[in-house]
């Protein structure tokens, strides 16, 4: 149980103090259920955890390609958070939610001269910039707005973190950034600089998702220190250091992910102990939680459906959903937990998989799920699907993409609601 879950007297799972067999009956399933307790909460530990650090500057940017919705949009923006958008949808979503533009900021390796023109126009705060191509066409439209822009240099520093390990890879192999390495961070750098409308803050990476360890941030921090006093001819000053998101969260038992205090800790420290090594003002430091902020959150409901036992070998439980809902499992081999919604307090004795309804083998949600023995029309609830499910959610076999219910507000049709 996580967050505001809780079992009732009928032996139904609450979330939010709402019993989630009655969310099943009024709204249907699958249907994605959001704590917004438990995303406040990941915010306060956020701030809590930079704002000890006296002196320190610091932006906490919700990262919005993990849930993308007007209503969580909306509580970003309601919880003072920053927001890190990806492509124009995004950004549309965001200005659609009221969302101040100044504390926006822009990634993406290809955005499009539309989306740029759409950034510059809404007067985003920031653009993370990604390539040479990007640079100069961004410069162009700034100069043809007359318009200036503040940027950050998305640099790739050899680094990569997964989960318990970070590899240096020396030389990156990947579509995003300028590399270290090479000399194209060092040139961006010039470029930008020279640039006749973009103001130049800082530098942005990012070095992986779902990362249980300190040591990648550390090392990635290191290297853009190194770099930068390489660069010293260059009079770039390091206004704003952003070091992106990853930070790990418990889908199952084994996993063991740090607490907030110990990521943020470790990153002010590198920071802070690289800028007074060089002798630097301390920049301001942002990060981009996506998962942390929301994945824990989120709850997906389904109605168990058909069954088909192999004797000896397996027994499936199909469900109302699958991998168009959370396409985690058959993408990345991702695990989840989960329980019957409506039996919650009762012993889990019996191993199943657990199958989605789509046309496709793979279309397994959970391998190896220990449940009570189920029946049809039972309530599977699978645990830590606010991250990537419904922002990857796709119509494979034409199936709908389900509803969103949160405590702000609840409606089948989740991108309509809470108008601005
Ligand atoms: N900042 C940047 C530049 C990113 O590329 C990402 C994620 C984040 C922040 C947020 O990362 P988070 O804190 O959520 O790990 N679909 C995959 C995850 C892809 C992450 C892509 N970038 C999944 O379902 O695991």
């Amino acid at each position: 149980m996580r967050g505001t879950q809780t079992i009732n007297s009928k032996g139904h799972l609450t979330i939010g103090g709402v019993d989630t067999v009655e969310l099943a009956k009024q709204f249907g399933t699958p249907l994605y259920v959001y704590d917004t307790a438990l995303i406040k909460e990941r915010a306060r530990q956020f701030k809590s955890a930079f704002s000890k650090h006296s002196g320190l500057k610091w932006q906490v940017a919700y990262a919005s390609k993990a849930f993308s919705t007007i209503a969580m949009i909306q509580l970003a923006r309601e919880l003072d958070l920053s927001l890190d958008v990806v492509s124009g949808g995004e950004l549309y979503t965001a200005l659609k939610a009221g969302f101040p533009p100044e504390r926006i900021h822009f990634h993406g390796n290809n955005k499009t001269q539309d989306e740029l023109e759409l950034a510059l126009q809404a007067g985003i705060g920031t653009i993370i910039v990604d390539n040479f191509y990007e640079l100069q066409l961004l410069n162009d439209l700034c100069r043809d707005r007359n318009q200036r822009i503040n940027i950050l240099l998305r640099i790739t520093p050899g680094v990569e973190a997964h989960t318990h390990e970070f590899i240096m890879t020396g030389h990156d192999d990947t579509k995003f950034g300028f590399n270290l390495d090479n000399g194209a961070a060092e040139k961006a750098v010039r470029l930008a600089m020279e640039a006749s409308h973009l103001d130049l803050k800082g530098l942005h990476c990012h070095i992986g998702s779902q990362i249980f360890e300190t040591e990648g941030f550390v090392r990635a921090i290191q290297l853009i220190y190194e770099y930068i006093e390489r660069w010293s001819e260059t009079g770039f000053q390091l206004e704003i250091l952003n070091v992106g998101g990853g930070f790990g969260i418990k889908y199952v038992e084994s996993d063991h992910p740090l607490f907030i205090e110990q990521y943020v800790d470790k990153i002010v420290a590198a920071v802070t102990g690289e800028s007074e090594r060089l002798g630097m003002a301390v920049p301001e430091i942002w990060v981009e939680p996506g998962r942390m902020m929301v994945g824990e959150a989120g709850t997906t409901l389904y109605t168990v459906g058909a069954f088909k036992d192999i004797p000896g070998i397996r027994k499936y439980v199909a469900v109302d959903g699958g991998m168009t809902d959370n396409i985690r499992p058959a993408l990345y081999q991702a695990k989840y937990e989960a329980i019957l919604a409506n039996r919650a307090g009762e012993q889990a004795d019996e191993e199943v998989a657990v199958a989605g309804k789509c046309c496709e083998t793979g279309d397994i949600l959970i391998k190896e799920a220990r449940l009570p023995s189920c029946s049809s029309g039972d309530i599977l609830a699978v645990f830590c699907t606010g991250a990537y499910g419904y922002a990857m959610a796709n119509h494979y076999n034409r199936l709908p993409k389900p509803a969103v219910v949160c405590r702000l507000c609840r409606t089948r049709r989740s991108d309509a609601c809470c108008p601005p």
